[in-house]
C-alpha cells in the first residue's frame, strides 16, 4: 500500500503528533510506503514529495508546526489561474498512490472532497486551533492555544491588579470563540466578547465601571471574531491568493478605543497571534492527535474513503467529507462552559444571555 499524506490551511500544535499516528500505524501494521506531499496541495501541483521514513517521525510529539509544510493558498482548482486538476490526477497516478490522508480544517476538506469526485482518494484529519469544524466535538491544537490563552492571562493580572488597568486580550477564532471562552474561564476573564454573541458596548463599560468603583482590575478576553451589536467584524486585511481571504484581527484596540471614552481606567491590549499555534503541546492535544492518527489508518485500511475521522460523544468515528467540507460549528447555546461562566458571574457584553441561554438548554450540557 502506498499513502500519501498532507497538512493543509494554517498550521496548529500537533500536527506533527497526527502525522505520527497515521504514518506510524500504517507503516507497523500494513507496511505501507508513506509518501510526504509537501506543502499542502502545492506538493501535488509542483511536483513536490518525498518518502517519509520511520526516522522522520522520532521525536515529533512535542514539535508544533508540521515536517510536511502547509498553505492556505495552494488550490488545484485555481493555480496560477489554471484549473489543474488533470495535472494533480496524473502526477498521484504516476507515484502509485492508493489515496491520501488530509490533515486540514474546512477548506482543505472542501479541496478533498472536490478532488474526489474525480476518482483520487481521501481520508480527512481534523485539524483547527479555533475548534469550529463541523461534525467532530474536537480537534487537535485548540486545548494547547485555550492553555496559552489562560496562561497569557495568569500574567495580565499582575499588571491589571498592580494599576487597577482595564487588560484586553485578543484570542483567535474567526467565527467561534471556543479559544477565547475556554482561555477565558480557565485564566479567570471578567468579561469575553465571542462571535456567537454579539456584545452591547453599553454593557462591557457598565460592568468595568462598577469594578472601578470597587476599585478592581478588568480583564476582558475578546474572540477576533467578535463584534459589537450592530457593528462588524474587524478585518486586518484581504489576501489575494488564498481561497479564504478575509484576516481577523484589530478588535481589541477598536475596543478600547470605543472604552476609553467611556472609562477612567487605563486600557491596555495585548493580540497574542500565532503565539496561540506554536511552542509544547499539551499531554491532552497530543495524545487526541495521535488517536485521530491512528483512527484515520484504521479508516485506510478498512477502504473507508471519503471521510473524516471524527470525535463524536467521547467516541471515535468518521463522517463523509461532504458534511465537513466548507461549514463551521460556533458555540452552540446549551455548552456546559458557556452556561457555567455566565452562571460564575463572567460577562459576555449580554445582560439578556443568562436569561436566554436558561430557557434554550432544556436537555444534558455538553462539553466542547
Ligand atoms: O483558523 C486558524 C487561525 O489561526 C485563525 O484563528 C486565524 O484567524 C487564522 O488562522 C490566521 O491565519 P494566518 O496564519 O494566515 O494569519
Amino acid at each position: 500500500m502506498r499513502i500519501g499524506i498532507l497538512t493543509g490551511g494554517g498550521d496548529c500544535s500537533c500536527l506533527n503528533a497526527a502525522i505520527h499516528g497515521v504514518a506510524s500505524s500504517l507503516m507497523n501494521n500494513d507496511n505501507a510506503e508513506v509518501i510526504a506531499i509537501e506543502d499542502s496541495f502545492l506538493g501535488l501541483l509542483e511536483r513536490r514529495t518525498r518518502p517519509l521514513t520511520k526516522q522522520d517521525l522520532v521525536g515529533l510529539m512535542r514539535e508544533s508546526g508540521t515536517i510536511l509544510g502547509t498553505s492556505n493558498k495552494a488550490t488545484p482548482f485555481n493555480y496560477e489561474g489554471q484549473n489543474c486538476e488533470a495535472e494533480v490526477m496524473a502526477y498521484c497516478e504516476e507515484l502509485g498512490l492508493d489515496g491520501i490522508v488530509a490533515l486540514g480544517g474546512d477548506g482543505t476538506m472542501s479541496l478533498c472532497h472536490g478532488l474526489s469526485h474525480h476518482g483520487l482518494k481521501f481520508v480527512g484529519i481534523p485539524k483547527t486551533i479555533d475548534n469550529d469544524l463541523a461534525n467532530t466535538d474536537r480537534s487537535f491544537g485548540f486545548d494547547t492555544a485555550s492553555h496559552i490563552v489562560a496562561e497569557a492571562i495568569d500574567r495580565l493580572h499582575s499588571t491589571g491588579r498592580s494599576h487597577q488597568r482595564v487588560m484586553i486580550l485578543e484570542a483567535m477564532g474567526r467565527y467561534s470563540g471556543w479559544i477565547a471562552l475556554y482561555g477565558g474561564v480557565a485564566g479567570e476573564a471578567d468579561i469575553i466578547l465571542l462571535p456567537e454573541h454579539p456584545y452591547d458596548l453599553e454593557e462591557v463599560a457598565r460592568i468595568v465601571q462598577e469594578r472601578e468603583l470597587q476599585r478592581k482590575h478588568t480583564i476582558i478576553v475578546v474572540a477576533e471574531g467578535a463584534l459589537p451589536r450592530g457593528g462588524k467584524q474587524v478585518i486586518r486585511e484581504t489576501v489575494k491568493d488564498s481561497p479564504d481571504r478575509v484576516r481577523l484581527g484589530g478588535i481589541g484596540k477598536f475596543l478600547q478605543e470605543q472604552l476609553e471614552r467611556r472609562v477612567t481606567s487605563e486600557i491596555r491590549t495585548t493580540v497574542l497571534g500565532h503565539l496561540q499555534r506554536g511552542g509544547p503541546p499539551t499531554a491532552f492535544d497530543r495524545v487526541l492527535a495521535t488517536n485521530l492518527g491512528c483512527y484515520a489508518a484504521r479508516l485506510v485500511r478498512d477502504n473507508q474513503w471519503g471521510r473524516m475521522a471524527c470525535i463524536k460523544d467521547n467516541q471515535f468515528s468518521s463522517v463523509p467529507l461532504e458534511e465537513v467540507a466548507n461549514k463551521n460549528r460556533t458555540i452552540p447555546d446549551d455548552e456546559a462552559t458557556l452556561l457555567g461562566a455566565l452562571e460564575c458571574g463572567i460577562s459576555f457584553g449580554d445582560g439578556a444571555l443568562l436569561e436566554r441561554l436558561h430557557k434554550a438548554a432544556d436537555g444534558p450540557l455538553k462539553m466542547c
